[in-house]
């Protein structure tokens, strides 16, 4: 039986036709598989895919006579606030989580390519003492600042946790909670859904079989959280629990403070619909995108969008000009959610990706290209920036708030390696200054080592659980004048022991 004549006539107008090519030798599920995936808009993608790839493929058009830096009113720091702002944040933030407004939303659906794991990011070990996934760390610092919020306000409450998750990290990411029992978690304040998938297309406009029976598919950009929240119906289930404000993150970054409370409180109390966290870039081509504002509209614009000249160009303070890295992590008012996804989400701009893409060539053969010839459309999640009426940007310490795992062990930056010393020299950092002190494995003192570049590893390995402490908040308790043997974990037993008075075994 040949395929239904409605679609091989739509499939035909539309230059699709190759995609029929196999049909004779695919099975039923496959043929009813392969014609549920074919998307009702598969048309104008492709068009759209084939143009946005021409585009892309001359030189990027150049933004910097059109940018002016974030104007200072917007831009709060933690490096630069006195303790006495910090605080006054950081107390509004923990009020709006024990009313239970707060929400924290992952974007999970990423490949991870550059990873290269086959498994979620968020599944990742990088190595710890404890072995700690990534989802795992993040799961306890979520228990910990609602624990922290309940204490201060003497109640008890929930942060929801809502995953993002696309085709191919849903049923890993759902299993893997699963096996862990959830993290101890309330499993519904768990909530995961699942993002749109874009067909990959070629130079001329095909979209690209890769069975023979299968088009090739792609998450559309972490910017699909906003189709997929009403998708999902998620606005409304955050609306049911009272949900005003979400934390939105990128699973990537180890020191990630979910919920943060300064970074909340700051936003709230500027009455912003939406906020970016930003770290100070770490030498003027570091590839990240930068936050500022261009024709008037903030916006962040990524470094090939800009000449050496601007990427270089100093304030007057002595800093770069173009200082604002965004590091994924963004403020949204639950309202302004909504107003972008009901009305602005058909504005956001596709950006193109140029990737290789395995394909079943002519006489069914499986092509793996040596050179990019798929073009894959995303959207990005801080394009909704433009849409603000009141955007402000949180500049937060590098070392303390932002590493990412991008890359396998082999490259220089973004590393395993790089995650797990970043996140030890700041527990080695909190450690000092609750007063503990390290010896070695024959009892001999460590010699502190208080100021530690990003790539260095501590003298002392000590690693605290978030459930211990949040942010090196309440470790003197356990720490103060007392002797760890390196490497040393405190989890919550350890910190038990140590509260009630009581020695650890050095050995
Ligand atoms: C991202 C930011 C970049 C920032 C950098 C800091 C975007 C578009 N870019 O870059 O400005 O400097 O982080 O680390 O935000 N994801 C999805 N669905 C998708 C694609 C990605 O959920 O379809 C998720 C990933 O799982 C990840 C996050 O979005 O958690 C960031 O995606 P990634 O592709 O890693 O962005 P970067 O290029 O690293």
């Amino acid at each position: 039986m040949g395929p239904p004549e409605e679609v091989q006539c739509r499939l035909a107008r539309c230059g699709q036709s190759h995609l029929l090519r196999f049909w004779a030798e695919l099975g039923p599920a496959q043929r009813g598989a392969l014609l549920a995936a074919v998307p009702p808009g598969l048309a104008e993608h492709c068009r759209m895919a084939a143009a946005a790839g021409a585009r892309q493929r001359e030189p990027p058009e150049r933004l910097d006579g059109r940018m002016e830096p974030l104007p200072t009113r917007l831009l709060g720091s933690a490096r630069r606030s006195g303790p006495a702002a910090l605080e006054r944040w950081e107390a509004e933030g923990l009020h709006q989580i024990s009313q239970n407004k707060v929400a924290v939303l992952l974007l999970a659906g990423g490949q991870g390519t550059r990873l290269g794991v086959s498994y979620p990011k968020g599944m990742y070990n990088v190595g710890l003492p404890s072995g700690k996934t990534l989802y795992q760390i993040q799961a306890e610092r979520i228990h910990k600042v609602e624990q922290l919020a309940g204490q201060r306000h003497h109640c008890k409450c929930a942060i929801p946790w809502y995953i993002m998750t696309s085709e191919f990290t849903l049923g890993p990411t759902e299993e893997f909670f699963v096996e862990h029992n959830y993290f101890n978690l309330d499993r519904s304040n768990v909530v995961m859904f699942e993002q749109r998938m874009l067909p990959a297309v070629t130079f001329d406009g095909k979209a690209i079989l890769e069975e023979k029976g299968k088009i090739a598919m792609a998450p559309d950009g972490n910017g699909g959280l906003y189709r997929a929240l009403v998708d999902n119906k998620i606005l409304d289930d955050m609306k049911q629990r009272g949900i005003q404000y979400v934390h939105v993150y990128c699973v990537d970054n180890i020191l990630v403070k979910m919920a943060d409370p300064v970074f909340i409180g700051f936003c709230v109390s500027k009455g912003a619909d939406c906020g970016a966290k930003v770290v100070e870039k770490a030498y003027p081509t570091e590839p990240v995108g930068v936050v500022c504002c261009v024709d008037g509209v903030y916006q962040v614009v990524e470094y090939s969008e800009i000449s050496l000249e601007t990427a270089q160009q100093q304030s007057p303070d002595g800093g770069l000009m173009y200082n604002t890295g965004n590091i994924c992590n963004h403020f949204f008012t639950v309202e302004f959610l909504e107003t972008v996804a009901q009305k602005y989400e058909p504005q956001l701009k596709h950006h193109v990706a140029i990737k290789k893409v395995p394909y079943i060539d002519e006489e069914g053969n499986l092509v793996k290209p040596l050179k990019p010839n798929g073009i894959k459309l995303e959207k990005f999640v801080f394009d909704v920036f433009q849409f603000s009426k009141n955007f402000v940007a949180f500049e937060v310490l590098r070392e303390e708030e932002f590493s990412p795992l991008k890359n396998a062990d082999t490259a220089d930056k973004d590393t395993p390696t790089t995650a797990r010393q970043a996140l030890l020299a700041q527990h080695y950092r909190w450690a000092l200054k609750a007063g503990a002190r390290f010896l070695d494995e024959n009892g001999c003192r460590i010699p502190e080592k208080l100021s530690l570049s990003g790539t260095e590893d501590a003298p002392a390995v000590c690693e605290i659980s978030p459930l211990v402490s949040y942010f090196g908040e309440g470790l003197e308790a356990y720490m103060k004048n007392k002797d760890f043997q390196s490497p040393f974990v405190l989890d919550e037993n350890k910190a038990e022991i140590l509260e009630k008075g009581g020695g650890l075994s050095l050995k």
